[in-house]
């Protein structure tokens, strides 16, 4: 069998990534893996659980009763935690925070990474998140660093977030809310948020998604695809 062809797209929060994975995957044809909502289905779980985030042996023991499914159907990607469809319960801003706690546990990235291998392993993907170049398929053929000056990825996340119905947040609760996860997911000693060596940088700042889409399929060389 062919080897599958899997592009990494990763950065900070609100850079864009999901937005352009999501749209490159439609044009390439492919699936499109968002990574972070496994980090944010952990984060959920342990918040509905009062699970303590900093402590791994709880974490684990959390885990360990914890069903994650992820599944793949017309509207994209559905995340099944124990049974029940969180795909957008995952969504808020407590989430956001609770998942970048979460991430920072080895013992929940080792279960997580490896299903983002396996599933990797089996299709063309492509995979968004902090890590994937430099950890989850550091072979990968195609890389991107996807990132943007915090004020606008702050307001894209608040008008994502507003859309979703969350209208009790500031533009500067929002600014908060990703410095404290830039400055954690970059920290963590297992996996941190950093660009690959063979990762195109993409700086989105002022750039329309489409411009963005364009310069990162300028890099795909057809006879790899
Ligand atoms: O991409 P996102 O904002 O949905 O990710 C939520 C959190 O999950 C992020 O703050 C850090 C963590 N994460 C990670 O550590 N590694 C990944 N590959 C994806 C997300």
């Amino acid at each position: 069998m062919k080897k599958p062809i899997n592009i990494a797209i990763d950065g900070p929060a609100g850079a864009g990534k999901s937005t352009i994975a999501r749209q490159l995957a439609n044009r390439l044809g492919i699936l499109y893996l968002d990574t972070g909502a496994m980090y944010r289905a952990v984060g959920l779980k342990a918040l509905r659980t009062n699970t303590d985030m900093r402590s791994e042996p709880d974490l684990e023991r959390m885990l360990n009763q914890t069903v994650l499914d992820i599944q793949f159907g017309p509207n994209g990607q559905q995340v099944i935690l124990d049974g029940v469809d969180v795909t957008d319960a995952i969504r808020s801003s407590d989430v956001s925070r609770a998942a970048s706690d979460v991430s920072a546990i080895p013992a929940v990235r080792h279960r997580l990474v490896e299903m983002q291998r396996c599933i990797a392993e089996q299709r063309d993907l492509v995979l968004d998140g902090r890590d994937i170049g430099t950890y989850v398929l550091p072979d990968a053929p195609f890389k991107f660093f996807l990132t943007a000056d915090v004020k606008e990825r702050a307001r894209r996340r608040l008008n994502d977030l507003q859309a979703r119905g969350e209208t009790n947040l500031s533009l500067s609760d929002v600014i908060d809310e990703v410095s404290y996860r830039d400055q954690q997911d970059s920290s963590r000693s297992m996996a941190p948020l950093k660009q690959a060596e063979d990762a195109i940088l993409i700086d989105t700042t002022g750039l329309t998604i489409e411009e963005v889409i364009g310069r990162v399929l300028a890099q795909l060389r057809p006879q790899q695809l």
